[in-house]
Order: C-alpha cells, then structure tokens, then sequence
C-alpha cells in the first residue's frame, strides 16, 4: 500500500520521500485551558494515526454514526488510498507564553527569527501557535486530512492561515528525481536526503542534552528526536523573472536550467567547483549565485533539509500570477542554519530582484509518535 508509517523515532513528512502536494496550517490556540490543549493534542494523533493509514477521521466515518449528530468524517476521501499522506505537527514560540505554563519548557533556539533585510512579512500569513505540514500524492487527501484537524479542533483552535502547494520543489531521497521550481530550474539537487544517515544526525535531528558546554545541545529534552520548521512565503515576480535572459538566470542561480550542473561542471550532481574561472578571469560560479552564496562552505559547513512546495494562489487582479514558493527547512537549530544562509541571501542574492518573502514561521516539531498510547508533544505535557 502507499502509507507511510506514523509511528516511529521521527515524525513522518521530514526526511520521507517529498510528496508532490501539500496543505500546511498555522493554527492559533484559543482554548486557555492546558487540559483541553492536551485533549486537542492527544484527538489529533489519533485521527492522524487513522487518516495517514487510508482510514476515516473517526471510527464511525462519514456515513457511519447516528443520522441526528454530524458525521465523525467529512467523506471527501471516501474510497482514495492514503496516498502517502503525511502529517507533522510543529509548535509555534507563541505557545510558550504565559498561556499554558510553557514557558520553562520554550527552547532557546525557538527564539524568534530576525528580521531579514527586504522581508516584507504579513502577520497574518507568519507564526502560529501550532502548525500542521500535510502532504500526499492527492491535493484532496491533503484537505481532507487539515480539513478534519480543524474540524476537531472546533472551539480550541481557530485557523490563522493555510496554503496550498502542488509540485515539491525539491528531493528528499536519492531514489526521487530532482522537481523543478516556478523559475524552471532544478530544484532541490543538493539537498539532505534521508540515504545520509550520518548528517542527518549532525544536522537534522535535535539532540539530547549531554550537559557539555560544547555548543551541541539544542535546547530542550523533550524534544530529543524532532527539529525545527521554517516556513517563507516566497512570492516570485514571475512576468520579470520571464523577460530576463536564459544566460542570466542561469549565472543567478550558478547552475544549468538543462542539467541542473554548476557552472564548470557537467553534470547535477557534480560537486560545484567555486575555484574555477573563465578565459576572462572571472568566476565561473558568480561570487553572488545563489548556489555559492547557500553553499556548506559558505557556513562553516550548515546544511539545512529543504522540502518546499510550488503554489499558485490564482492571479494577482494586476494580470500577474500570484505565485512563488513555499519555502520549507528542517534542520536542529535555525538559528545556526536557516538564518546564516537567509541573511547571505537577503543581502547578497541577485535573485532578490524577482522575490519577495511574504511570510515568515518558526516551529519546534516534536518526535515522532511512539505507539497509540502516545501522542504528539506528550514528553512537552
Ligand atoms: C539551492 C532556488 C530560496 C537555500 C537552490 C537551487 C535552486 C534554488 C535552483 C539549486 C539546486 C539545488 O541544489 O537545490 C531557489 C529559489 C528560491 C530559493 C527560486 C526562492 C524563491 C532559498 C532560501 C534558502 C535557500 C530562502 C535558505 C535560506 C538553498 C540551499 C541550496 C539551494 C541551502 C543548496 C546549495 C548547495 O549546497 O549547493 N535554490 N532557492 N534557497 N538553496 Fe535555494
């Protein structure tokens, strides 16, 4: 069958093969009561434990209950296979305020993003106390599943925003093919991916604390096994990005819209050479590509794992596509990762001329779901 697992050391939908769509959620908590949060928390891990494995929300289903109450599912996937789905829950920094005596739990690394030069963040599209990442191989297995998360959550959480993604932007395993993003180009060539194993221990899961002072520890026990979510936003000036010449999208980026290689190199997967230069003397990778400027070696060796999505939210009523990327990383401290690389980007990238980043959200993502006796977030509880 085409379910992915729920149980296990690592929430699913991280380092498991990327769907191609996504419906992501920020949720705002509106329930004061810590009981009823933790009730929410534990009805959600069970609806997602069914509906990740093909089944209905609710063990009476859509047509399966009494005719005088609503029906325990929606139906709308009916008769669809799982379809891959795939449900990680994240916690927002807000949801360690005062609120529910969270706030001796609050890692530090869930401070805050900084403000990025050119951001141009609408607080309405940013933060969330909680968010939920679904993706699947079918947009409607996708819905349904956030769908009936809110439904449950009626009366304790209201939605602060959901976005649609179709089409993964990037590859989370040597066995996919690497997608391509709006601008044409291959996205996602390199990327972690769930084969290295051993970086994926330096760079994607949080550790348990050790005690030493060696900067290692990320902050929090009870998430030992999770990481750390950030999602952008990132609207794409589509029509300016089109009128721009083949020869200089491609040295914005520093690789190939063909192949996908870096500059000097052959083929997509060859390691980028940014030692190389031309006839002229100049770089072969532009000092400002986006490659060289997101590299490892830029960062004393970061790495992040990307697993974005394409989104169309129609037009813009200009004539323009409202378009762009929904930017996703996973990594055990954004603040050592993300924010390095968005800061190289934000002040240097040339690609900053056909983007905007519109939201912006940061969320310690918890373990994975041992058995049915746990549930999401219980060593937080
Ligand atoms: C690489 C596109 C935003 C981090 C790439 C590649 C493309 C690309 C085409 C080369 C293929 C690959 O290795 O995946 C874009 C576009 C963006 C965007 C169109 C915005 C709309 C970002 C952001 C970050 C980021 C916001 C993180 C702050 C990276 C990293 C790499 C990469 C780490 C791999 C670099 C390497 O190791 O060679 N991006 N990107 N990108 N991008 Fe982006």
């Amino acid at each position: 069958s085409d379910a992915v697992p729920f149980y296990g050391e690592h929430q699913a939908g991280i380092v498991t093969p990327a769907q191609d769509r996504l419906h992501f959620v920020a949720f705002d908590v509106t329930t004061k009561d810590r009981a009823e949060l933790v009730d929410l928390l534990q009805s959600w891990t069970a609806a997602a434990a069914r509906m990740t494995q093909g089944q209905e929300a609710g063990a009476f289903g859509a047509v399966g209950g009494v005719p005088e109450a609503p029906p325990d599912d929606t139906g709308e996937a009916l008769g669809l296979p799982a379809s891959g789905l795939t449900l990680t829950i994240g916690f927002g920094p807000t949801l360690f305020d005062e609120r529910f005596g969270l706030a001796g739990r609050k890692p530090k690394a869930l401070a805050d993003l900084p403000k990025f030069p050119g951001d141009a963040l609408l607080p309405e599209l940013s933060g969330g106390d909680l968010c939920v990442q679904a993706c699947a191989h079918d947009p409607q297995v996708a819905v349904h599943a956030i769908r009936n998360l809110a439904r449950i959550g009626f009366g304790r959480v209201s939605v602060r925003y959901s976005q649609l993604g179709f089409g993964r932007t990037s590859s989370t395993s040597r066995a996919q093919a690497t997608p391509r993003n709006l601008m044409g180009f291959k996205d996602g060539t390199a990327n972690l991916k769930l084969e290295d194993t051993a970086m994926l221990g330096d760079h994607l899961w949080v550790a348990a604390e050790d005690g030493a002072d060696d900067g290692a520890d990320d902050g929090a026990d009870w998430l030992t096994g999770g990481s750390y979510l950030v999602t952008r936003k990132i609207r794409m000036h589509i029509e300016t990005w089109d009128r721009t010449s083949l020869a200089e999208q491609e040295a914005i980026i520093g690789r190939t819209k063909g192949e996908g290689a870096a500059h000097g190199s052959a083929k997509e997967f060859d390691e980028p050479d940014f030692t190389r230069k031309g006839p002229d003397g100049e770089s072969l990778i532009a000092d400002v590509a986006h490659v060289r400027l997101a590299h490892p070696s830029s960062h004393g060796g970061v790495r992040m794992l990307r697993r974005g999505y394409n989104f169309v939210d129609g037009s813009d009523g200009l004539g323009r596509l409202d378009a762009g990327l929904f930017f996703i990383s996973y990594q055990r401290d954004a603040h050592r990762q993300f924010v390095p690389v968005q800061l190289a980007l934000a002040r240097q990238d040339v690609l900053n001329e056909y983007i905007k980043h519109v939201s912006s959200g940061l969320f310690a993502v918890p373990p994975g779901v041992r058995d049915a006796g746990d549930y999401w977030g219980r060593a937080l509880f």
